[in-house]
């Protein structure tokens, strides 16, 4: 077995997404392990379970600086120090500058809460239900300087039915990020997932646009 790639993760709140990735490391999963977890919030709850994993744990308060650039520089910092092999948003709810994202090409992940290209951004599961939508989902993509716009590798899909609130369609959607973002995570510590030219390749084979679907 090659050796465990090395993955700092990024949050904002919960870790549901980062509990996922936690265990798929612990079960080979994700050949893997999680050097760092760095949350913007102190009072992320993925703070907690990074602990309780015996993960080191790191806040970088971005009230605590005067930019952008400034914080993202600190972040960059923070993690250059560990030279992970990969780097995982899994909840950051930062925009980052195209300065922190060129010297992690290639190795930032993001996992959005929708079917992109439809929704970037916030609020996506209201705008897909006031859209009259019939189905909402995931995708998990490259990151790129483009906001939620780099190039999609697995997206998963939830039908919405008429009794479902913002809530509701969140919460069938998380089942869903906490299948998908492991397994392509896995891919690109094995290696078979790569960046070229700004297209996502998978074992040689160039993606499909909005990348493949978990079935
Ligand atoms: C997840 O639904 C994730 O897709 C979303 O935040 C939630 C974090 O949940 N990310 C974004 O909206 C990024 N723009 P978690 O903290 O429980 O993993």
């Amino acid at each position: 077995m090659k050796k465990a790639a090395s993955i700092v993760v990024l949050i904002s709140g919960s870790g549901s997404n980062l509990q996922s990735i936690i265990e798929a490391c612990q079960s080979d999963q994700i050949n893997g392990q999680i050097k760092r977890v760095i949350s913007n919030r102190p009072k992320a709850f993925g703070l907690q379970r990074a602990s309780e994993a015996g993960i080191d744990t790191l806040c970088i308060d971005h009230t605590k600086f005067d930019s952008r650039s400034a914080f993202d520089a600190e972040l960059a910092k923070r993690i250059i120090e560990l030279n992970p092999d990969i780097v995982v948003l899994a909840g950051f709810m930062r925009i980052l500058t195209p300065e922190f994202v060129a010297i992690f090409e290639g190795k930032l992940l993001n996992i959005h809460p929708s079917l992109l290209p439809k929704y970037p951004g916030l609020n996506t599961h209201q705008r897909a239900i006031d859209d009259e939508q019939k189905q909402a989902g995931v995708t998990v993509h490259f990151v790129t300087a483009e906001l939620d716009g780099g190039p999609s590798i697995l997206q998963a899909k939830v039908p919405i039915l008429n009794s479902d609130n913002a809530d509701t369609l969140a919460a069938k959607v998380l089942i869903e990020e906490h299948k998908i973002y492991p397994q392509v995570i896995a891919w690109l510590a094995e290696e078979r997932l790569k960046l070229i030219d700004g297209d996502a390749f998978l074992d040689q084979h160039k993606l499909p646009e909005h990348g493949y679907k978990a079935d």
